[in-house]
């Protein structure tokens, strides 16, 4: 058996290191290369956490690590990983993308092309999805396509049509690839085994929607790190480092494209580049051919990201706390007012009233009658004739 030979191992284990004291995960265990050098690397109190969705990887890794009482492993796709408790605050992630020299070398369910092989392709045998059935399912025309950018799989429309129309009668063999190559290549093709590698490969990467699962991972690893803690990620091939590093530099807030605020000023960065692009030396790449194509990326969560974050919150807490005080004594400003206005308003009314009546009791003392009635009280015989009394006031008397 050939053990799968782990890439920039020790450069890796020693920029994880450099985090601190703490759980680090290895989101694809395979062998148990890079978690061993890690182990050997971190110190008593630190704990590594592998996973892998391939049962024999696990198996051979936990044989490997087993006797490290800081090793623990699980079964599960990284997609998965915040269904395990254990990953939350981790110091550090590691993605080693693609799958392993044993796994090619052991043409594990078909990933290498050799005569005769049944085609499988998932990594997980639990899966519930092959090849064939996706095959069966599929518009050939949309695999085409798919497996078109995935791996520039040249005529790949010809080729899954080819493809769609055995799995509807049998299971498909590594020998399908090739007849599949050639309806669409009748005069035969430039490069046979590099056109056949390109679509084995693109064919894995759909059955196992290996692209969603670094989509769907790589963030929630990001959220599930500690401040200070890193991310790396190796990947081997053009499309998933793409992908890779666009996900990473919109992690850190590093991404040229994102929505500026009304200023103009782009999101405040989550995150700092360590490693911006690192290749395998050319010593490395000698001894492990596999590396040849490698490329590391490292990024680290902002250091206070998480004290930033709680004092934001104090601080939109009071905010929002103030304003609230202000309204509610804004409110009962108001209503005293109201109240005193009230108050004035029903005191000035009593006044006017008064006044009123007082008005109207002098008019009552005016009325000719009762000055008539006066003057005849006090002696005087004719007093319409002495007094001159006007007419009768006939304003309205109030009592
Ligand atoms: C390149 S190998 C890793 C090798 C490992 N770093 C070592 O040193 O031995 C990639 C491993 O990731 C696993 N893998 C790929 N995609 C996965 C996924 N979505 N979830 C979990 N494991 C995955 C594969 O089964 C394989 O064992």
């Amino acid at each position: 058996m050939i053990r799968h030979q782990p890439v920039l191992a020790g450069r890796i284990a020693e920029l994880l290191k450099e985090c601190g004291t703490g759980a680090f995960v290895d989101c694809t265990l395979g062998d148990g290369g890079h978690s061993e050098m890690l182990l050997s690397v971190l110190d008593e109190n630190c704990q590594v956490i592998g996973l892998d969705r391939d049962t024999e990887a696990l198996a051979i890794a936990r044989e490997r690590l087993s006797g490290d009482r800081r090793f623990l492993s699980f079964h599960t796709p990284f997609s998965a990983l915040d269904q395990i408790p254990e990953t939350n605050g981790a110091m550090g992630f590691l993605f080693d993308f693609g799958v392993s020299s044993r796994q090619l070398d052991e043409n594990h369910r078909g990933f290498t092309i050799r005569p005769g092989v049944q085609l499988d392709l998932r990594m997980d045998p639990n899966d519930p999805r092959d090849l064939r059935s996706i095959l069966v399912d599929c518009d050939p025309d949309e695999l085409g396509n798919q497996l078109a950018q995935l791996a520039d799989v040249p005529r790949s429309r010809i080729v899954c049509r080819h493809l769609a129309k055995v799995a509807a009668e049998r299971d498909l063999t590594s020998d399908d690839l090739e007849t599949a190559l050639l309806s669409a290549f009748p005069r035969g093709m430039r490069d046979r085994p590099r056109e056949m590698a390109r679509l084995s490969m693109a064919l894995r990467m759909v059955v196992n929607n290996e692209l969603d699962e670094i989509r769907t991972a790589v963030p929630a690893a990001f959220g599930r790190l500690v401040p200070g803690g890193r991310l790396a990620v190796l990947t081997y091939h053009s499309v998933e480092d793409r992908l890779a590093k666009n996900l990473l530099r919109g992690l850190i807030g590093d991404d040229h494209d994102a929505p500026r605020d009304v200023f103009g000023n782009r999101p405040a960065m989550q995150g700092s580049w360590v490693v911006r692009r690192e290749d395998p030396s050319k010593e490395e790449v000698a001894s492990n051919p596999r590396a040849r194509s490698a490329q590391l990326r490292v990024i680290e969560k902002r250091r206070g990201a998480a004290l930033g974050g709680i004092l934001g919150a104090m601080l939109l807490v009071s905010l929002v706390g103030a304003v609230m005080v202000g309204c509610v004594w804004r409110q009962t400003r108001h209503v005293e007012l109201e109240k005193g206005m009230e108050k004035a308003a029903s005191k000035e009314k009593a006044l006017l009233d008064s006044v009123d009546q007082l008005e109207a009791r002098i008019r009552a003392e005016r009325q000719p009658a009762v000055v008539g009635r006066r003057a005849l009280a006090l002696g005087y015989k004719r007093p319409e004739r002495q007094f001159r009394i006007a007419e009768p006031d006939t304003t309205e008397v109030r009592p």
